[in-house]
């Protein structure tokens, strides 16, 4: 029998746990099919190599061009089909919202640009993230590794290799004199080409990490829009001058966003293992070897920090300033989230001159609010069953139609 894992709870506790180089990841190893040695399972200096490269794309001036030249975009033609038939499945359009920008981050082209295309890029992305999170699947483990294998395949044959062949192509020419640096595009398939070399990276490793940045830039967005809209919405029915403020006031749309990210982390655990004999913050001892779980969901909800309502949505909650009000979701320390700023924004500037920075899910449901979506009172939501995480598996609204003098297009 397997020995219990060391349990860290608690916030600060958890944080230096996140941030202790001695707790190697260990979540993510039933799926080496798509994981192995990515980023998020890379430990020590192999990480720390892999991560400086790629966190290159992710300064903080990425996520306001991205929130401002980019996305909007993006959203009002997603948008656009399901404003016309005036129905829409939140984690569905989650995802496919964010499938652009998860294909312009890993650097996957889109030359057709059809909607088959971005079809194929949402069902094969949904199949990494299944592979992702097998560690909590209801579902036949191996069964879901030889599909995640077959859409691998896929995405390899017909997405990454012409990615791929452009970039080359622009290397060699730097290579050459014929290009510049700048020609490049600013992606992670860029960076891992033009270092496969110094970072040892084979044709299947890059497969692996660009598919994981796949599922990694629209899995976790897509769940978070879901809660975040279930959340407001029943938050607005019980205050309804808040219904009012969140059509108009961003700053605090993103305070409700990040009140729900608070009390839905992607995982409510973080899984590592001990590399050396150690004694943790909370004086437990544990070995070399010894699995230890680290309980975001109780940091989350520690009432020393967030309150003693803690376990309540409450988007008026004020937090000491060096606490971040999503609590620790976006993870902390080694493995802090590269899509932290993108998706949940940054807020005001510093300077007057800068404009605000909501990130792209306040910019989701700023857009869905102002199309009334809301519940489909003939189709309730319904719970994903296939995976032990509490999230939607379909959450069914009506969007457009009613028109009230807040309602803003958005293109
Ligand atoms: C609401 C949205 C998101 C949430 C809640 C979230 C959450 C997380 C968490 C908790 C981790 C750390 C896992 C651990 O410590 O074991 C993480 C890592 C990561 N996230 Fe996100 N994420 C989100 C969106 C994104 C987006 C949009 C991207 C875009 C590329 C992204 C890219 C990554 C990457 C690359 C890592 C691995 C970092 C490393 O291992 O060094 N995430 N995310």
């Amino acid at each position: 029998m397997t020995a219990a894992p060391a349990r860290v709870t608690g916030y600060q506790n958890a944080f230096s746990a996140l941030c202790d180089r001695r707790l190697v990841q260990s979540m993510y190893g039933e799926c080496d099919v798509l994981l192995e040695r990515v980023l998020l399972t890379l430990h020590g200096a192999a990480h720390a190599g892999r991560r400086a490269i790629e966190w290159k794309l992710f300064r903080r001036d990425f996520a306001r061009y991205y929130e401002s030249e980019v996305y909007p975009l993006t959203l009002s033609r997603t948008l656009a089909p399901y404003l016309k038939k005036g129905q829409v499945d939140l984690p569905e359009f989650g995802f496919r919202v964010n499938i652009n920008l998860s294909a312009d981050i890993a650097g996957i082209d889109r030359t057709a640009g059809s909607e088959e295309e971005t079809d194929a890029l949402v069902r094969l992305t949904r199949k990494f993230s299944e592979g992702a999170t097998l560690f909590h699947s209801t579902r036949d483990k191996d069964t879901v590794r030889e599909e995640v294998s077959a859409a691998l395949a896929e995405f390899d044959h017909r997405f990454l290799a012409p990615s791929k062949r452009r970039r080359e192509v622009t290397l060699n020419n730097i290579a050459s004199g014929v290009a510049v640096e700048e020609d490049m595009p600013r992606d992670i398939l860029s960076v891992l080409l033009a270092n496969r070399d110094e970072q040892d990276l084979d044709d299947d490793m890059i497969l692996r990490e660009v598919a994981f940045f796949m599922q990694a830039g629209a899995h976790s967005s897509a769940n978070a829009l879901t809660h975040s809209f279930h959340e407001i919405t029943q938050w607005c029915q019980t205050n309804p001058e808040d219904a009012e403020r969140i059509k108009t006031d961003d700053a605090f749309l993103q305070q409700c966003l990040h009140e729900s990210l608070r009390l839905h982390p992607a995982s409510p655990v973080a899984w590592r293992k001990a590399n050396e004999a150690f004694t943790l913050p909370d004086g437990t001892h544990v070995e070399a070897d010894d699995n230890v779980l680290i309980d975001l969901m109780s940091a989350n909800i520690e009432t020393a920090i967030f309150g003693e309502d803690a376990t309540s949505f409450n988007p008026h909650r004020v937090v000491a300033d060096r606490i971040p009000a999503f609590g620790l979701t976006f993870g902390i320390g080694i493995h802090t989230c590269f899509g932290r700023d993108i998706a949940g924004g940054l807020g005001q500037g510093k300077e007057a001159s800068q404009a605000p920075h909501y990130g792209t899910l306040t910019n989701l449901l700023k857009s869905l609010l102002q199309h009334h979506a809301r519940l489909d009172p003939l189709n309730p939501p319904v719970a994903d069953t296939a995976t032990e995480r509490a999230n939607w598996g379909q959450y069914p609204l009506l969007i457009g139609a009613a028109s009230t003098p807040q309602e803003i297009p958005i293109d």
